[in-house]
């Protein structure tokens, strides 16, 4: 009897490694499509922001950004060319490809942009945070482009 449990045993073990295989590869291919997929660019277009450009969102905003985005695109948001592939210079609307408009800046940040600008769903999971980042970055722009500042609350 021992000597049979063996084989069983081991037949056991690979069929659990091979569904452990098939599992993985299907969530990594779900997650794959997620970075794009998450929202388009139409439906982004329309996103209103529910918190207003005000100047504690823009220095709520300007503190995550610190913490999570100075590697890349440097403490002024001007971009660190050398040290990473060509990272949006965030203070010149002009330059950017993926929508300046509030809900088009929310999904670069949430979903990533293009194969080197990371999604931050999992890192920053608060909606608010997300759309105080938004503030910040627009507090970057040249006068002319930046909204009207909201009366605090
Ligand atoms: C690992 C490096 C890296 C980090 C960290 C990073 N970014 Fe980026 N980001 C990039 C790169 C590279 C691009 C340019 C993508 C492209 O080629 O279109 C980009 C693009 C963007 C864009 C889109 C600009 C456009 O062209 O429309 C926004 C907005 C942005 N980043 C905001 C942020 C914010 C906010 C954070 C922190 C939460 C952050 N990034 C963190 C590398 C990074």
């Amino acid at each position: 009897m021992r000597k049979r449990a063996f084989p069983v045993f081991l037949a056991g073990l690979i069929l659990t490694g091979l569904f452990g295989i098939v599992v993985t590869s299907k969530v990594s291919g779900i997650n794959a499509q997620d970075k794009n997929s998450g929202m388009s660019r139409e439906e982004a277009a329309k996103l209103k922001s529910p918190v207003p450009y005000t100047k504690e969102s823009i220095s709520s905003g300007r503190s995550i950004f610190m913490r999570n985005c100075t590697e890349c695109h440097g403490n002024d948001g001007k971009s660190m060319v050398d040290v990473i592939a060509n990272a949006t210079d965030l203070t010149d609307p002009k330059l950017w490809k993926h929508g300046t408009s509030e809900g088009e800046i929310y999904r670069s940040i949430r979903d990533g942009a293009a194969d080197t600008m990371p999604a931050f769903q999992t890192q920053i999971r608060k909606q608010d945070d997300l759309w105080h980042l938004v503030n910040f970055i627009r507090s970057l722009w040249p006068e002319s482009h930046r909204p009207k500042l909201s009366e605090s609350k």
